[in-house]
């Protein structure tokens, strides 16, 4: 009997995995029967934007966060896929900072040269895995959304790929329910023109709360004040933007903040972050992590040390995207694969994940940070056959994005920075940031 592995979501992550497994197979190793089990009628993960918000024509949570007019917050040079060049999808260099339609084409483009589609099953949400000591085997239930169709099936691994940036964390301040405007977490989120010509108040200082409020600046909110709890974002904002320490409580529509200073403000926009949330696994299989870089209970940041037949990936906090979770996938498929050994001493794999832990706290410097994440990504790959790429051009690009921010905040996506793939250097773009109101990407690639 041939083996059977489960992948649970068919995001970058899930389709890192896929990729992992369809490359094996075509240098001709005997992979796995492989099932994606994605609760979304199509692949792409957070990058499949739809206007739902709230519960989706199932009655399921809609899993996308991101929103009309997202442009890539990190440059695409930190991202890129090693053995899928943006040259090689756009038969052209393209400019660093793409829109989400551009980087969905971009994720879309190398699982379909893979031809990896007919391993997933669209619209079949995962409800439940279990696990039998006995016969090592997980049961996975779904329901076929479609056919609205329960059933299950075993599998010899599961791989958890369901992201970590989709359930909202919505904290209540006094005064919320009785706040005489619209009140929005980022999740939630769609069209930054909703809020042109209001004054609009971010909460947070992260992120969602940099982009969004710059969403909203450039899309003509009359003002923005975004609030940290803290440490301020601390850019150079534009005049009608003000930063201010944390949100006591509102009062009608009046915000009051830690120092004492009072707003009007016409909307509030919670950009305070997600949880990890996984209700279709039980308490002996669940994550329990708070979102860092040395995730909980992950040996070498995917194995399950309670239970290593199961993984996860993805669920670190992000420097390094989607090449981390390539550098991801190609180990564990290694390990699928029995080219890798997991160490069968348990007390090995907690002292792994310490000493990630230990090595993450020793400094809170960003550099330092941004370094951690890529030794991490390097380390992965030495032992696989990902392709090898420039992991220190890569982080250099991280550092210089870093510096572009501080300069200017809502022009660093104007800068270009040089491929570790290919070595070409990106084009500017034919329009600064500020003024391409138009993200489609027949504009984009208009160069
Ligand atoms: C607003 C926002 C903007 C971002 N911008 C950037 C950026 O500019 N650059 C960057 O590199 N990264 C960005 N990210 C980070 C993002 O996390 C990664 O780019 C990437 O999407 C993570 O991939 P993933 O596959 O791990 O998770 P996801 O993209 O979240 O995909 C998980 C998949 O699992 C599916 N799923 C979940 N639960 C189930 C279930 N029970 N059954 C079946 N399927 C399930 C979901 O439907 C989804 O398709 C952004 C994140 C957010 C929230
Ligand atoms: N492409 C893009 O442009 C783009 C846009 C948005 C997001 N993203 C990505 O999305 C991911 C998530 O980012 P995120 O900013 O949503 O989450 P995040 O990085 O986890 O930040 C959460 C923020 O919320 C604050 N917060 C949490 N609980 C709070 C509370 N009770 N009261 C007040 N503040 C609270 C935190 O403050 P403390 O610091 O005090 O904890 C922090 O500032 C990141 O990977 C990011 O790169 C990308």
């Amino acid at each position: 009997m041939k083996k059977r592995v489960a992948i649970i979501g068919a995001g970058p992550s899930g389709l890192a995995q896929l990729r992992a497994f369809q490359s094996a197979a075509q240098k001709g190793a005997d992979i796995p029967e492989i099932v994606c089990f994605e609760k979304q009628s199509n692949w792409g993960g957070l990058w499949n934007y739809t206007w739902r918000t709230g519960l989706d024509e199932y009655g399921e949570p809609v899993h996308c966060s991101m929103y009309r007019y997202l442009w890539t917050n990190g440059p695409k040079e930190g991202l890129e896929f090693a053995d899928y060049s943006f040259e090689e999808h756009f038969g052209k260099q393209i400019a660093s900072y793409p829109p989400r339609a551009v980087m969905f084409d971009y994720i879309e483009g190398r699982v379909v040269k893979a031809g990896v589609r007919d391993w997933i099953r669209f619209s079949t949400v995962v409800r439940h895995v279990e696990y039998d000591e006995d016969r090592e085997i997980f049961t996975v239930t779904v329901h076929d959304l479609v056919k609205d169709h329960m059933y299950a099936e075993e599998f010899d691994h599961v791989i958890v790929a369901s992201g970590h940036f989709s359930t909202p964390n919505v904290p209540e301040y006094e005064g919320f329910s009785t706040f005489n405007g619209r009140i929005v977490h980022a999740h939630d989120f769609r069209d930054a023109r909703e809020f042109a010509g209001k004054d609009v108040l971010i909460m947070g200082s992260s992120y969602s709360a940099e982009d969004i409020g710059s969403q909203c600046w450039k899309y003509g909110a009359k003002s923005v004040t975004s609030c940290y709890r803290s440490a301020p974002m601390g850019f150079k904002w534009p005049d009608n933007w003000q930063e201010k320490p944390a949100l006591v409580r509102v009062e009608g529509k009046e915000a009051v903040f830690k120092d004492g200073s009072r707003k009007e403000v016409d909307a509030i926009i919670l950009c305070t972050g997600y949880k990890h949330y996984f209700p279709f696994l039980p308490d002996d299989l669940r994550l329990k992590t708070a979102n860092r870089l040395a995730a909980a209970d992950l040996y070498k940041g995917v194995v399950w040390v309670h239970n290593p037949r199961l993984f996860y990936l993805g669920m670190q906090d992000q420097w390094f995207t989607f090449n981390m979770f390539d550098a991801q996938a190609w180990y564990v498929r290694d390990i699928v694969l029995g080219r890798l050994e997991v160490p069968q001493d348990k007390q090995v794999l907690m002292a792994d994940v310490r000493e990630r832990e230990e090595r993450e706290e020793a400094s809170d410097d960003v550099k330092y940070a941004i370094r951690y994440q890529a030794d991490y990504v390097q380390e992965l790959i030495a032992e696989t056959d990902y392709p090898s790429f420039d992991v220190d051009g890569a982080c250099a690009a991280f550092y210089e994005w870093k510096r572009h921010k501080a300069e200017d905040i809502m022009a660093f996506r104007n800068h270009s920075y040089r491929s570790v793939i290919t070595g070409t250097m990106a084009p500017k773009h034919h329009t600064p940031w500020k003024d391409a109101l138009d993200d489609s990407m027949e504009a984009y690639l208009m160069n």
